[in-house]
């Protein structure tokens, strides 16, 4: 069956940004770890999240009409995308007609069944979150995301009961405390369920032009969170699948929007008698100088595509992995990634690339028989570090699946490095001073085949640098399957290029 790998959709109201982008990475990066291990196909969606009060005002500010507004910025999210080499397979807007209709289905389905009714609420309400909080949860009186003072609103409003859902939520947990990754935020979300009694959240907004609006009650807008998360249903729907997908389905979320995901969206899903997803992936925030990246702070807004100008497609995805671990937050300081970069994929994986090919080309014109191999057993270090790197591989395989996309980059460099060091040890280069043929045609066979592990094992994080590798090795990652043993195969190289060059820091 299908997977589904999920962003979260992107408020229409600014350009995207550093941590947009990552969310990205994060499923591009599981749909090729996929493409690599499984038969079954990986459908990445994402999306523009186009309602709302707080779209409505940036478009004010613009003096662009909505529509026009909404389709400018769906726009760009859509062009960013390819610039990142990200593969997105469905792109869902909240203001298209399919969505609409969706929800308008839901809406009669959860009225129908009790689940919305219509009544009062009064709370604190943050426009930056588009939510209510409750007194406790704010600090100083302001909302602990924005930093921003709360509006006192209260307004007739529809209700969804969902503490009808709590016990079914709780039980939930119970059974799959792997649910979420990492797995402490299922007792973080277990401990809030145990709590008490849940509020009924209120699900529609009253003045609201920009929206979708409550089926025979036009004065009623639909809040848009339940909006947004119900186009993960519009966007399977558009891909075709049927709604069972859901069961496969993993969402990329940011720690911000995790009660939306973990509380709000499984209970909606149970009200609506639809399955729960198969996993939450949470991701910490990137900061710069501190500061949380975010449109309210013009400071601090990277524009993705400068970054990948200046540090390339590759290392951009490749050096925001290596610099931190995915849930926790993360300082940008561009020489630091510059350094990471420099060192992992410039001399320790495309130098040994080429002068490895180089001496593959010069001396054996191109070409070296594994038979090289039986004629003499395999020197004790040939050996060991084949071993090495087949169980690095093996371990990589086990982050990949974990979403430890951190320690993949920590382990392929580990990996790099040993191999770097077999290939100094041995001096290969040294057949023009007449080191003997046969131990430099194992070394640079062993180092052609682990090249191609590596290569294959790197590509979700790195797929232009990798698959240029692999042309070399004349490979072609579209048939190239995820490589749990390192067969040492006879090699035919055709060229020695420089597939990553220095990077130039910043002053
Ligand atoms: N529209 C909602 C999501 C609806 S999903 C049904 C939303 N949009 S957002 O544009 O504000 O944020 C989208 C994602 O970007 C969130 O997962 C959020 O965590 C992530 N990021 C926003 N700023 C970020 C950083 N500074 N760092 C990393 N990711 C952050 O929320």
């Amino acid at each position: 069956m299908t997977n589904i790998i999920t962003t979260p959709i992107f408020y229409a109201n600014g350009a995207p940004h550093l941590g947009h982008a990552y969310s990205g990475y994060l499923a591009d990066v599981f749909k090729r770890f996929h493409s690599l291990t499984s038969d079954n196909p990986c459908c990445l969606i994402t999306g523009t999240d186009e309602h709302g009060q707080k779209i409505l005002e940036a478009a004010e500010c613009s003096q662009v009409g909505i529509q026009q507004f909404v389709d400018d910025k769906a726009q760009t999210f859509k062009a960013l995308w390819p610039e990142l080499a990200v593969q997105v397979d469905v792109f869902v807007r909240t203001s298209e007609e399919q969505h609409l209709k969706l929800i308008q289905t839901i809406w009669h389905k959860l009225l129908e069944k009790g689940d919305v009714y219509l009544g009062y609420y009064q709370g604190l309400y943050c426009l930056g979150c588009e939510q209510y909080y409750t007194a406790y949860e704010l600090e100083d009186n302001c909302c602990p995301i924005h930093k921003a003072p709360v509006e006192n609103k209260s307004e007739e409003t529809y209700l969804f009961r969902l503490d009808a859902y709590r016990q079914q939520l709780i039980e939930h947990y119970l059974n799959s405390s792997d649910f979420i990754t990492p797995n402490y935020y299922c007792q973080v979300i277990l401990d809030y369920l145990n709590q008490g009694p849940l509020e009924d959240l209120s699900v529609s907004r009253v003045n609201i032009p920009w929206g979708i609006k409550v089926p025979n009650h036009q004065e009623h807008t639909i809040y848009v969170w339940i909006d947004a998360l119900f186009s993960y249903i519009t966007a399977i729907q558009k891909a075709g699948f049927d709604l069972g997908v859901l069961a496969q389905t993993t969402h990329i979320i940011g720690k911000d929007i995790l009660k939306f995901h973990a509380i709000y969206w499984p209970a909606l899903l149970l009200a609506a008698d639809l399955p729960l997803p198969k996993k939450l992936i949470v991701h910490g925030w990137w900061t710069i100088n501190g500061q949380k990246i975010a449109k309210s702070n013009p400071k601090t807004l990277i524009s993705p595509k400068d970054l990948v100008d200046k540090l390339t497609c590759d290392g951009l995805r490749y050096a925001l992995f290596r610099q931190k671990h995915v849930a926790r937050d993360g300082n940008i300081v561009i020489n630091e990634l510059i350094e990471s970069i420099n060192a992992d994929l410039a001399n320790n994986f495309a130098n040994l690339v080429k002068r490895n090919h180089t001496i593959v080309l010069k001396y054996f014109a191109g070409n070296i028989d594994a038979k090289v191999i039986s004629q003499r057993a395999l020197a004790d270090e040939s050996k060991l570090t084949i071993q090495c790197c087949e169980q690095a591989i093996n371990e990589i395989f086990n982050y990949y699946k974990r979403f430890d996309f951190h320690n993949v980059s920590l382990l392929l460099k580990d990996t790099l490095d040993h191999c770097n060091r077999f290939f100094h040890q041995r001096a290969p280069w040294e057949i023009s001073k007449g080191k003997d043929n046969i131990s430099v045609q194992e070394t640079c066979l062993v180092i052609s085949n682990l090249l191609r592990l590596v290569a294959t094992a790197a590509y979700p994080l790195v797929p232009t640098l990798a698959r240029q590798v692999l042309q070399e090795l004349g490979e072609d990652i579209v048939t190239c399957q995820w490589p749990s043993v390192c067969d040492i195969k006879s090699i035919t190289i055709n060229k020695a290029l420089s597939h990553f060059k220095r990077l130039e820091k910043e002053h």
